[in-house]
């Protein structure tokens, strides 16, 4: 069964986005380098505000028909054939796949409230391509509502980026127990917490120290810790620049770690699962 990944936290500005996207590249340099016979990587952006769609394909302009609103619009029967008519070649690499987000998605929720069946139009359509892919990557919005929900039903595993704060941590319990509700709520029993992701960690402060500590040993927690990703500005300019950290400077800090997050993923994720 195919992997797929959803970074979450309806916490704004912790790096999902900038986790989702160089994450899903660094799962097909890894995976190409490792000879597996499937490299393809598919990226999926359920935020309206598409930053991933933008900085992955250099675009920012898909609508009604090209982006995964239509995918949620189609009629049922439809939904496969209009997801895999949507889904792009990013700019960053051949093997890497996106299906783009637009800004009609602040919309659909909307439009797609009440509509029986809503919160699974992306996890039914992306359940008859998912085997084409090694790995998705679902990027979600920063708060838990309805495109959220759905990134979450179609996921296996849900990856929380967390900045190393106090209010973030505190903040990660109930983001782990609303994935909890979702799972119990809409029977998704497949999906559960594999990671948690410390992002812009600054080891010059006390404070950041402190609570990846605190992180480490936490009872539970820790076992989740997958990565811990540094402070590095070298992202901004990665991301102004439309290219991933390891395109934008292989020897940045940031990209160091998420290719070491990437190892651990595979490890922990892939490992045995026939890539
Ligand atoms: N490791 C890092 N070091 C420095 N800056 C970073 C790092 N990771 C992310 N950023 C910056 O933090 C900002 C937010 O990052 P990003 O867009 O990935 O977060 P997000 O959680 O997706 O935000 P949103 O909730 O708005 O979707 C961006 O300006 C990005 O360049
Ligand atoms: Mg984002």
């Amino acid at each position: 069964m195919t992997r797929i990944l959803a970074l979450t936290n309806h916490k704004g500005g912790v790096g999902k986005s900038t986790s989702a996207t160089n994450v899903a590249l660094g799962l097909c340099g890894v995976l190409h380098r490792m000879g597996a016979t499937n490299n393809r990587v598919l990226l999926i952006d359920t935020d309206s505000q598409g930053h991933a769609t933008l900085v992955t394909t250099g675009r920012n302009d898909f609508g009604a028909d090209d982006s995964l609103y239509a995918v949620l619009m189609a009629d049922r029967q439809q939904a496969a054939h209009v997801m895999a008519n949507c889904i792009v070649q990013s700019a960053w690499d051949a093997d890497l796949h996106v299906l783009p987000a637009s800004p009609m998605l602040e919309g659909a929720e909307r439009e797609l409230m009440g509509v029986a069946g809503a919160p699974y139009r992306l996890a039914d359509p992306l359940s008859r391509i998912a085997h084409h892919y090694a790995a998705v990557v679902i990027d979600t919005r920063p708060s838990f509502s309805l495109m959220t929900e759905m990134g979450l039903i179609a996921a296996t595993d849900a990856l929380v980026p967390v900045e190393p704060r106090y209010l973030e941590t505190v903040g990660l319990m109930s983001v782990i127990n609303k994935i909890g509700e979702i799972r119990e709520g809409w029977r998704v029993a497949n999906l559960r917490v594999s990671g948690i992701i410390v992002t812009k960690m600054d080891t010059r402060v006390k404070g950041h120290n402190y609570l990846l500590d605190e992180l480490k040993q936490h009872p539970s927690l820790s076992k989740l810790l997958c990565g811990v990703i540094p402070a590095n500005e070298a992202v901004s300019y990665a991301h102004r620049n439309h290219q991933s950290i390891f395109n934008y400077d292989p020897q940045a800090p940031a990209g160091i770690a998420y290719l070491k997050l990437v190892g651990t993923l595979i490890q922990r994720l892939f490992k045995g699962g026939g890539v």
